[in-house]
């Protein structure tokens, strides 16, 4: 590794917003389950005739058994919950208002700038890298950037599915490498709750809302508390096993096309065996170009899509079952917040850290897509 030059990107700062409201387990799957009876009830001559099978009721046990998520936080809990709505109820804004998913990217990247202690007038670019933006125009990046007040400079929309942060970060670090940015902010709000379909007992414990915003500089501008990137490396590789249908050609097909797959669907075991070896593999890659091996690591803020998948993944980058310690758990509150998952465990867990001390911010999800960001604490 070299020395760290002046021009080098750096992580400056971290932001988070977090929704005020949280559904447990037991919370949603009641829920779930006074659905299931109701429609079980309606479908019932169905069901005896076999044309139909009836709802099978979820379990707390199951949900924390598989994925190690306990609760969420949503934008709207009590329309989620209510099993006749079973959607966030989040009431359209005139245009002239801020947008939802604008207002809580800047409430997470005004958070990062005051960490910082950073002006948004010395700003240069605004990044709103997520999966689940809200419009496709204008950019979401660039109402961001309105409403923080960062006057020139740019801002663009990016989807990398999960592992849209770090495919920002390298973007952002790449600008700064060029001379094209000094300080880039890459924001990921995250209106998962909008995406998932409630009524679907595979996948209705999965994800939860949340943004967060990730602030990269120049060394000779950031603050003298930041991180060194000491590498980044993004892959994807097409699958379908992750899927979300929904777009603007969905009035172009036809009306009788079921509409059950313009949510967010997976096939859940598939990902786990396949996401697994490929991203273990991409960071054992990227570790060797670094020159590091897995003792060096202090800690992994790893994707936060499921407990047992980190475990495993863990145990293969650092060669012994890692202790929470060294690989820190959020989606246990937070469940999968697809982007944000790996920030939000960045965020939370790496403020004892100590100057010199190596961690890796790894990313991935739909695509595939994986990211893998390398830091060092400056100091
Ligand atoms: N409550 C109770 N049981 C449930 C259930 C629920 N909510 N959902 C599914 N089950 C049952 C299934 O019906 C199945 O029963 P069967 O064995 O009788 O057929 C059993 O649990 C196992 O289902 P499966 O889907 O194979 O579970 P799993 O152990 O693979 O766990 C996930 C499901 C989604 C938690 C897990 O596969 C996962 O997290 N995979 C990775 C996903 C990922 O990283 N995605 C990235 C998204 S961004």
């Amino acid at each position: 590794m070299t020395s760290k030059r002046a021009a080098d990107p750096v992580i400056a700062a971290t932001g988070l917003f977090t929704p005020p409201h949280s559904i447990s387990n037991e919370e949603l799957v009641e829920s779930y389950n006074r659905y299931a009876e109701n429609w079980n009830a309606q479908h019932a001559d169905a069901i005896a005739a076999g044309d139909v099978d009836a709802k099978v009721a979820s379990s707390t046990e199951f949900i924390e058994k598989a994925s190690g998520i306990q609760s969420r936080h949503v934008m709207d809990k009590w329309s989620v919950l209510d099993p006749q709505i079973m959607a966030p109820r989040l009431p359209e804004r005139p245009d002239e208002e801020l947008s939802v998913l604008a207002e809580i990217g800047v409430a997470a990247a005004k958070m990062a700038l005051e960490r910082a202690g950073r002006d948004a007038g010395e700003v240069d670019a605004v990044l709103c890298a997520c999966s689940n933006l809200q419009r496709p125009y204008p950019a979401m990046a660039v109402e961001i950037q309105d409403a923080l007040g960062m006057g020139d400079g740019f801002g663009f929309d990016m989807n990398v599915a999960c592992s849209s942060a770090t495919f920002g970060i390298q973007t952002a670090a790449d600008f700064i490498r060029a001379g094209n940015a000094r300080s880039v902010l890459v924001v990921s709000p995250e209106i998962t709750s909008g995406h998932l379909n409630w009524r679907d007992r595979d996948s209705h414990f999965i994800f939860g809302d949340v943004a967060t915003a990730v602030l990269v500089e120049r060394a000779d501008m950031a603050p003298a508390a930041h991180w060194d990137i000491l590498g980044t490396r993004l892959k994807t590789s097409f699958s379908n096993n992750i899927r979300n249908n929904f777009g603007f050609l969905n009035r172009a097909h036809s009306e009788t096309r079921d509409t059950d797959d313009k949510w967010f669907v997976q096939e859940g075991r598939k990902v786990f065996k396949e996401v697994v070896p490929m991203v273990s593999a991409m960071i054992a890659d990227h570790m060797n170009e670094l020159g590091l091996r897995g003792s060096q690591l202090r800690r992994l803020w790893l994707h936060q899509a499921n407990a047992n998948m980190n475990r495993l993944i863990a145990h293969r980058v650092l060669g012994h079952e890692a202790t929470e310690d060294e690989s820190p758990t959020v989606l246990d509150r937070y469940a999968n917040t697809s982007s944000a998952g790996s920030i939000i465990a960045f965020h939370e867990h790496s403020g004892d850290l100590e100057a010199g001390d190596i961690g890796l911010i790894c990313s991935f999800g739909a695509g595939y897509s994986a990211g893998t960001v390398f830091v060092r604490k400056a100091g």
